[in-house]
């Protein structure tokens, strides 16, 4: 199996349609041990998602906005395991201000709680577990949403994760000196709770059906989690700092893929 004997820490489970649930199925078919992590009023979500899983892992909690969470979780993984195979950064949120046409508005406040959730944790969390993740190699793995163009509504979210894709490169550069690697998937639009909270992320739906030439189902993480999966496994052995697009294509393509092209289509 892809991920036998693999010690996985998931972060960002809030229900079964968040990428970070499918990521935790797939890897312990794939034979992985889990931790979840969750957070304030959706611990419990996440621990109902949690018994959803052919084998319900434990549920720590951690807001990465509290340094004594994260802190706590270092030391629940030492304990438990006394080393890290994997670490699935699947966390995001942008105050609402900062999204959905408030860029040029959005007070730096709330701009801040954005840039330190969805951006500065990806470091955070990285540098925390480093000790844990060297001691037999490890992968971090982030998830991110294209950040090469500006997107409608999407705003400050996308800065943040311009600055995921830097931090990644980072992290990639300090990390992988004791063998550990930091990659992220860029996921195209998916329905989860954090996509519902962008206005106008249903704009997304028409590019992606317009653009994508493997086609796309704003319904199903499966193909995101497989390949998050793919980068928790020794198959990538040398690949860090990297990007894989998991889109259908559409970051490659400039204009919408013609008709008769389309999947479905007539040739
Ligand atoms: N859904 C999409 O279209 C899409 C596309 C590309 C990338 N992504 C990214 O995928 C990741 C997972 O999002 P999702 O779409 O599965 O949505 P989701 O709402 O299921 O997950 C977002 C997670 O972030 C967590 N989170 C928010 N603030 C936190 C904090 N302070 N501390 C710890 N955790 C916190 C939430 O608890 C939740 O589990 C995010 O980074 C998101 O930006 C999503």
């Amino acid at each position: 199996m892809l991920l036998d004997g693999k010690r996985l820490l998931i972060t960002g489970v809030l229900d079964p349609r968040s990428i970070a649930f499918f990521t935790a199925q797939i890897a312990q078919e794939q034979g992985a041990q889990l931790v979840l992590t969750g957070f304030g009023r959706g611990m419990r979500l996440t621990e109902r998602a949690a018994k959803r899983l052919a084998e319900p892992p434990d549920v720590l909690e951690l807001d990465v906005q509290q340094p004594e969470h994260i802190a706590a979780a270092v030391e629940d993984v030492q304990q438990r395991w006394g080393a890290l195979d994997g670490l699935v950064h699947a966390i995001g949120f942008a105050p609402a201000s900062t999204l959905g046409g408030g860029f040029l508005d959005a007070p730096w406040e709330d701009v801040a709680t954005a840039l330190h959730v969805s951006t500065y944790s990806y470091t955070a969390l990285g540098a925390a577990f480093a000790d844990l993740l060297a001691v037999d190699g490890g992968s971090v793995v982030g998830l991110d949403f294209d950040a090469q163009v500006a997107w409608p509504g999407y705003d400050w979210m996308g800065v943040a994760k311009a600055g995921l894709e830097a931090a990644n490169r980072y992290l990639a550069r300090d990390l992988g000196p004791r063998g550990i690697r930091s990659n992220l998937v860029s996921a195209g639009p998916l329905h989860t709770m954090a996509a519902r909270s962008i206005d106008g992320f249903g704009d997304f739906d028409a590019v992606w059906q317009e653009r994508a030439p493997l086609g796309w189902d704003l319904r199903d993480p499966a193909p995101v989690a497989r390949t998050v999966c793919a980068l928790l496994s020794d198959w990538l052995p040398a690949t860090t700092g990297e990007i894989v697009h998991v889109d259908g294509g559409v970051h490659a393509i400039g204009a919408g893929v013609p008709a008769e092209h389309q999947p479905g289509g007539s040739d």
